[in-house]
């Protein structure tokens, strides 16, 4: 079998979790096959390092931004200090950001303010959203509609909806990415929506250390799992692997304009 050519459109690499076998992980994950990474801050502390690792790894790169479940901290000198990583070397997208009202980890007006601010920040710089929804369709969607999500391109992460919403996010022009979830006993809707969504608008990522793979799960998530998360959207669909990761990497690299 020949190893598929896959992009992990959404790791965590710099946390803590990796901190004492990244370079055993990442060697791992480029054995399996996964020949680009993008690394994704979640605050201004995990942003710095998000962006310190894409410059020591030739093939990771970062997205810089606050997460919804850290969106209290978004106050006005951690989205400047935001806004000054996004114009680091290798930085190609904002976020995460979004809204997550299924753990309501920060209030819910101060998720909107950051996800808005991060939103306007996307069209200054002119690069590309990576979107958290839990629990918010219908809030986010409307969000990413008024703050120009169609000029700067985004990814909708780890998506979690049915073919109803896939097909809201597809009109705002935004990219499906899934994960481990599809690879579940209960995918709910998940295989529908692998199956529905165009092949240049579908990407896959791990969100490791989080959601690892059935086989995985209860386990610290790594890049290398990208690969059985792949071959279950390959075999939804009835794609042969190497061409679907191809084609997925393809999508990212143009959302990301690498
Ligand atoms: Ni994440």
């Amino acid at each position: 079998m020949t190893t598929p050519n896959l992009f992990d459109t959404h790791a965590h690499l710099h946390f803590p979790d990796f901190a004492g076998d990244l370079d055993a992980v990442l060697a791992r994950a480029r054995q399996a096959g996964v020949s680009r990474f993008l690394t994704i801050g979640t605050d201004v502390a995990t942003s710095r390092a998000a962006v310190a690792l894409a410059a020591r790894e030739p093939d990771v790169w970062a997205s810089v931004g606050v997460h919804p479940h850290d969106a209290a901290s978004a106050d006005d000198a951690a989205l400047e200090e935001i806004e000054r990583l996004a114009s680091a070397p290798r930085v190609v997208a904002i976020g995460e950001t979004g809204l997550d009202f299924f753990r309501d980890l920060a209030p819910r007006d101060a998720q909107e303010r950051a996800f808005r601010a991060q939103l306007a920040l996307a069209r200054r710089v002119g690069k590309p959203v990576v979107v958290h929804c839990r629990n918010a369709h219908d809030e986010t969607l409307a969000l990413l509609a008024s703050e120009g999500v169609r000029e700067t391109g985004g990814i909708m992460h780890c998506f979690s909806g049915d073919v109803g919403i896939a097909r809201r996010c597809l009109d705002l022009g935004l990219v499906l990415s899934l994960a481990g979830p599809v690879t579940y006993p209960k995918p709910g809707a998940l295989p529908e929506v692998a199956r529905m969504v165009p092949a240049d608008r579908l990407v896959v990522e791990t969100d490791c250390p989080f959601l690892p793979p059935q086989g995985f799960r209860g386990k610290r998530n790594e890049p290398a799992h990208l690969a059985i998360t792949a071959a279950r959207v390959a075999a939804l669909r009835g794609e042969p692997l190497a061409d679907l990761a191809a084609r997925m990497s393809e999508n990212a690299c143009a959302l990301f304009r690498l």
